[in-house]
């Protein structure tokens, strides 16, 4: 039942129709939950919360899976606005994207040549750009550009997905850049042909590249909600005296929000993935595909508390 539950949201985050209806009407049935709001005024206000937490912050404009060329270039002007009020705030804050919103079903040429106006402004404001992950079949082409860009920039990064059965392939590969990656489990519905079907099998190939990149002396970003990789991660630390500078903790904003502060104060570095705008549905379909039970929320905001 719960695996039908999350295929179901699956199929749903990428309704077009959905997508578009959503937009119109405003953050609604209880997406609120997960996203920081509509404007970028109301993102700045909650990292300014975040921030005074002791909690440092990724903020990402929402937007995927754009199909023209104005909506790319809006979409890459709305993340340079947001690198911009990083700077002016001086907010603890960085920045995530999806290669899809600027323009990667488009061209090449479109989606470079965004994503150079954002790393210049980015440098600019000294804040740190991680391309998040999306479905297995933008993967090389996700991975392809990272390394086109970091060959420029050294303030960007990438997402490696514990699902897929090529992510310790990756790890290998990218290790010549000694690249800042973030390593999740992975959020999109995918084939037996490409990624593990069985969560044990994810648990333990997360265990393995999370090993391997720190071991390999680079930036680690452990973003999962899963206890048992936050006591992996730890076991490692003392293990190996990794120094707690070359790693850090990340949940999505609303996901156990109590843990991220006992993080932050037991000295661990703690990212929130704060998500805004308009272009929630997607994002808010997978958070219900992760957790069927959070269901619960969606009907609340529909038939009220
Ligand atoms: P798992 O799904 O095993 O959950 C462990 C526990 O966490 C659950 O038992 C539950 O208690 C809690 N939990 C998990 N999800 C929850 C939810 N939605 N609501 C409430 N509780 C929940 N994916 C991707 O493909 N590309 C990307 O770029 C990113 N980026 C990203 C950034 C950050 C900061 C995070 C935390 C996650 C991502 N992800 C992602 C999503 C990731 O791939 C994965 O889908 C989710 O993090 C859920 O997996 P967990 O590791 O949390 O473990």
């Amino acid at each position: 039942m719960e695996q039908l539950l999350r295929d179901f949201f699956l199929f749903l985050s990428k309704n077009k129709t959905f997508t578009k209806l959503a937009r119109k009407y405003g953050l609604r049935f209880g997406a609120g939950r997960f996203v920081a709001g509509e404007s970028l005024d109301l993102a700045v206000k909650k990292i300014k919360e975040l921030n005074s937490k002791g909690l440092a912050v990724t903020i990402d404009y929402l937007g995927e899976f754009v199909d023209n060329e104005e909506e790319a270039n809006y979409m890459a002007d709305n993340s340079i606005e947001a690198i911009k009020a990083i700077g002016r705030e001086k907010l603890n804050a960085q920045l995530s994207l999806k290669m899809t919103s600027m323009g990667l079903d488009i061209s090449d040429d479109v989606v470079m040549r965004n994503m150079r106006r954002i790393l210049d402004a980015a440098k600019d404001n000294n804040v740190f750009v991680t391309i998040d992950m999306e479905d297995y079949s933008r993967c090389q082409k996700t991975i392809d550009i990272f390394k086109e860009l970091r060959k420029d920039y050294d303030n960007v990064g990438t997402v490696i997905q514990a699902y897929l059965y090529r992510t310790v392939d990756d790890i290998q590969d990218l290790n010549q850049f000694h690249p800042n990656l973030r390593l999740v489990k992975g959020a999109y519905k995918e084939s037996p042909e490409v990624a593990f079907p069985e969560k044990k099998d994810v648990d333990d190939n997360f265990k393995k590249i999370i090993k391997m990149h720190l071991l390999n002396g680079n930036y680690t970003a452990i973003a999962s909600h899963d206890e048992a990789m936050i006591e992996y991660t730890k076991q490692l630390e003392k293990e190996h005296n990794i120094s707690r500078d070359q790693f850090e903790f990340q949940m999505l904003y609303g996901i156990r929000s109590e843990r991220h502060e006992e993080l932050a104060k037991e000295g661990y570095t703690f990212r929130v993935y704060v998500p805004y705008g308009t272009d929630w549905y997607g994002y808010f379909m997978r958070r219900l595909a992760e957790r069927p039970a959070n269901v619960a929320f969606v009907l609340k905001g529909v038939f009220g508390k």
